[in-house]
């Protein structure tokens, strides 16, 4: 948190042509998602809260998927491609002579550069790295971090007067350097026109052969220039992702920080090791969320609601005290005191009304249910519109699809669908009407009627002894025969 507003950035420029080798996939390491968003997706999104004039991501590997990501999520982000990957120096030069060359003014503020695969930074903390970049006055400011373990990073070289002097890279660091445990998180603030002219010097006499960002704070150092560093806290905020255990780690303290917001904002969570929580997810106070539950974004709980154990939502609206436990569900709508689950399947266009019930085993899709009306179990309900007060009797199917095409079925309020009714669409029950269980019902059912569409039973007297001799159903139905007759006898005795 801080205190003074900060200047906005002129652009902040966002490095993600790396190849990221080491998540072994096909996918672009940035295109990864936790929590619902990808791990470049959560960077934008700290760096939307500076408020910058422009953002430019630097793409290169798999770049038709970053592209296509970008249009999709940040259609404001301008791309400039880094055809090889010749450093985090080389990669923000291009980035630069790009913005100038379609002529976006930058150096009326700070130029900002991030990575793109640490999507635990948050953007209170980039904003406490422009405040110390204007309040040192500083030409570069880089976010550091004290870590256990700092193998594989740069580590952040200090003067006898405390001052930033310069970066090292692992790769090129002395023993002695290595010792050191402040590290360089890879995100900066720089004055524009310094920023330029250090990376006019920089070389490829390392250890990698590359054109090292990092270079640019000992050049600036040489000049005479002042260098200031911030120190996040958290250095689990710089956490960078570079493969699936690292994936996993900061999908884990995602999680764990998602659901610490909520609780604070007086939502129960029983288990956050198994609660996933998306980042578009609005809950409200005293919602209950049991063990075992997901919920993807965008999806809102409303107060009062009891979500799980075992449910996972995606893109659902689940109203006041609703319950739902052992649901999947996915773009539903879930209405206030409705009931839903054990083990209930919520297809895409499910809206469930007020005080509604979907029972255990239960699935449907594309249907209204009305205020009060209950599929209470065992019954499919597809292209449905169901009124309110209606009961929907066990094992009922609503026949939508004839092969070809789907139909709709409209029944009514306060209908009483008979157990294991087969309602036919398109096909229309009117207020108030019943159908006898069992029935096919293939023709509209006017209000108020009983509808009959089964054959009647006939017993054949006999059949089993008849036919399934010395079974043991033969042997019962004698036995019954006898303890008849006998009952008979003594009745008549
Ligand atoms: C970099 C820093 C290191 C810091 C670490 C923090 C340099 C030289 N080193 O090392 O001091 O501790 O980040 O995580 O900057 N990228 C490009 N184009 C390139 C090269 C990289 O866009 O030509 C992108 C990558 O996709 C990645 C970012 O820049 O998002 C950092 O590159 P990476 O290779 O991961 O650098 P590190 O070795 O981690
Ligand atoms: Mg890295």
């Amino acid at each position: 948190m801080t205190t003074t507003a900060v200047q906005h950035p002129s652009v902040v420029i966002i490095l993600a042509a790396g190849e990221g080798k080491r998540m072994k996939s096909s996918l672009p390491k940035v295109l990864h998602p936790i929590a619902g968003r990808t791990l470049l997706g959560h960077v934008l999104g700290a760096a939307a809260t500076l408020e910058p004039a422009q953002v430019v991501v630097v793409v290169g590997h798999g770049r038709e998927h970053v592209v296509a990501h970008l249009a999709e999520v940040a259609p404001w982000a301008m791309t400039v491609v880094q055809a090889e990957q010749r450093g985090t120096g080389h990669a923000v030069r291009i980035a630069l002579a790009e913005v100038r060359a379609q002529g976006i003014p930058i150096d009326h503020a700070p130029v900002v550069v991030l990575t793109a695969d640490t999507p635990l930074l948050t953007g209170d903390t980039l904003i406490s790295l422009l405040d110390e970049h204007q309040r040192s006055g500083a030409v570069a400011t880089v976010l550091t971090a004290s870590v256990d373990d700092p193998t594989g990073y740069g580590r952040v070289l200090r003067n006898e007067a405390g001052a930033v002097s310069a970066i090292v890279e692992h790769k090129d660091a002395s023993e002695r350097q290595r010792a050191v445990t402040e590290v360089n998180s890879g995100m900066y603030a720089f004055s524009a026109t310094h920023l330029d002219a250090a990376l006019r010097k920089i070389t490829t006499n390392n250890a990698q052969g590359e054109e090292y960002l990092t270079d640019v704070l000992g050049v600036l150092d040489s000049d005479g220039m002042t260098i200031s560093a911030s120190m996040c806290s958290d250095h689990r905020q710089i956490l960078g992702v570079n493969d699936r255990v690292q994936l996993a780690e900061a999908a884990a303290i995602m999680r764990d920080r998602i659901n610490a917001q909520w609780m604070r904002s007086g939502v129960s969570i029983l288990d956050s090791a198994t609660t996933w929580l998306d980042v578009d997810v609005e809950i409200a106070p005293d919602a209950v969320i049991l063990p075992n539950t997901t919920v993807r974004g965008p999806s809102s709980i409303a107060a009062g609601a009891r979500i799980g154990p075992g449910t996972t939502l995606a893109s659902c609206e689940v109203g006041e005290g609703a319950s739902v436990i052992h649901t999947w569900a996915e773009l539903a709508v879930i209405g206030a005191q409705a009931s839903v689950g054990p083990f209930t399947y919520l297809r895409p266009g499910a809206v469930l009304g007020d005080n509604a019930k979907a029972g255990a085993y239960v699935e449907i899709k594309n249907s209204r249910i009305g205020d009060g009306a209950k599929v209470p179990h065992l019954s499919y309900v597809g292209d449905a519109d169901i009124g309110a007060g209606t009961n929907i009797g066990a094992a009922t199917v609503f026949v939508n699809y004839d092969g070809v095409a789907k139909h709709r079925t409209v029944v009514g309020e306060q209908v009483r669908i008979g157990s294991d009714t087969m309602l036919v669409a398109p096909v229309t029950v009117g207020d108030g009407a019943y159908t006898a269980a069992g029935s096919v019902i293939t023709e509209d059912v006017p209000p108020g009627a009983m509808a009959v569409g089964r054959a009647r039973q006939r017993n054949v007297e006999g059949w089993v002894q008849r036919k399934r001799p010395q079974t043991p159903s033969a042997e019962a139905a004698q036995h019954a025969e006898q303890d008849n007759a006998s009952t008979n006898d003594s009745a008549k005795g």
